[in-house]
């Protein structure tokens, strides 16, 4: 697949993604208009989309349509984007812009930023439970979910990233630990609730864990990087924000190149996980892996 061919699917899945999202604002009803509003400020706010698109490729590669997973992937990008607008709070990473813009609770303050983000992270379950598929395989991808979200996994990521904060002395295995938590688990959840609900086999599924466990450490060692050197209005949040909060991050601990060497290692390993598949799908997720690094956003 060619860069070309790579960028032209992932606008595709992308635009499904942000159609379904659209859908699933409508449906809303009763929902208090500065909630719905704020919800949907950060919604529509223009994401990359991988979580979903991950999930929606994982399923397609042990199926022939994505149509029915659709309700799932999305809830992804609820939960993502909650997670989003608690990062960027005073309280937490204190950050003003987001996707292009203003951060939430800039907008609509702290206190309806806080309710949006937990309204997002409610109603992914409900769409979650909306999928038309069967209810063993959605319990079992719910399950994987919501390990890889809560405390055992971004929650507490996210809590360790405040407690490294500030701390000079942080190892290189606390860091992995945090960014595998924090970013890693859920990404590799999106990608394993993709292949559980197309029912594939586990032999099958812990080379899509593999695979997604990978990608996720180095999307945010990418992410650690663009902080440096990232240009803020393609990012659309700003630069120098870790450096400024003192945050431990790879190039903090270990500088610019042996970061995108390490970023680049856990590419090749993903890439090599799932080396045995070899559908369009597979080349797509090959490709992802290597967009990871590669990106400006
Ligand atoms: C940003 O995630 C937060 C991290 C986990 C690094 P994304 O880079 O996926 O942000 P959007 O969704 O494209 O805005
Ligand atoms: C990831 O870390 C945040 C979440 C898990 C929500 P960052 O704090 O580095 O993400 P950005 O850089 O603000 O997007
Ligand atoms: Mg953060
Ligand atoms: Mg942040
Ligand atoms: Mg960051």
């Amino acid at each position: 697949m060619n860069e070309k061919e790579f960028k032209c699917a992932l606008e595709s899945y992308r635009k499904r993604v942000d159609e379904f999202l659209v859908h699933y604002l409508d449906s809303l009803k009763a929902v208090p208009k500065a909630l719905k509003d704020s919800m949907e400020y950060s919604l529509m706010a223009g994401g990359k989309r991988i979580r979903p698109i991950l999930c929606m490729v994982c399923y397609e590669l042990f199926t022939d349509s994505v149509k029915e997973i659709l309700p799932f992937a999305c809830a992804l990008e609820l939960i993502h984007t909650y997670s989003l607008i608690h990062d960027d709070l005073p309280a937490m990473d204190d950050d003003d812009f987001r996707r292009g813009k203003p951060t939430n609770h800039k907008v609509f303050g702290d206190g309806i930023a806080i309710l949006a983000g937990d309204a997002l992270l409610t109603d992914s379950i409900r769409l979650m439970l909306s999928c038309n598929l069967n209810n063993q395989l959605i319990s079992k991808a719910m399950k994987e979910i919501i390990d890889a979200v809560g405390p055992q996994g971004m929650v507490g990521g996210q809590v360790l990233d405040l407690e490294l904060t500030g701390k000079n002395d942080c190892t290189l295995d606390e860091l992995k630990h945090m960014h595998l938590l924090k970013t890693g688990r859920f990404i590799e959840s999106a990608c394993v609730c993709g292949a559980i609900l197309a029912n594939s086999p586990d032999s099958q599924i812990s080379r899509i864990r593999e695979y997604g466990k990978m990608i996720g450490l180095a999307f945010q060692i990418a992410d650690d990087i663009l902080d440096i050197e990232g240009d803020e209005k393609i990012m659309g949040k700003p630069a120098y924000s870790d450096i400024k909060k003192g945050k431990c991050t790879y190039p903090f601990l270990l500088g610019i190149e042996e970061s995108k060497r390490l970023g680049w290692e856990c590419v090749k390993e993903a890439i090599s996980a799932i080396s045995v598949f070899k559908t369009p799908q597979a080349e797509f997720l090959k490709s992802v892996a290597t967009y990871i690094m590669t990106r400006t956003k």
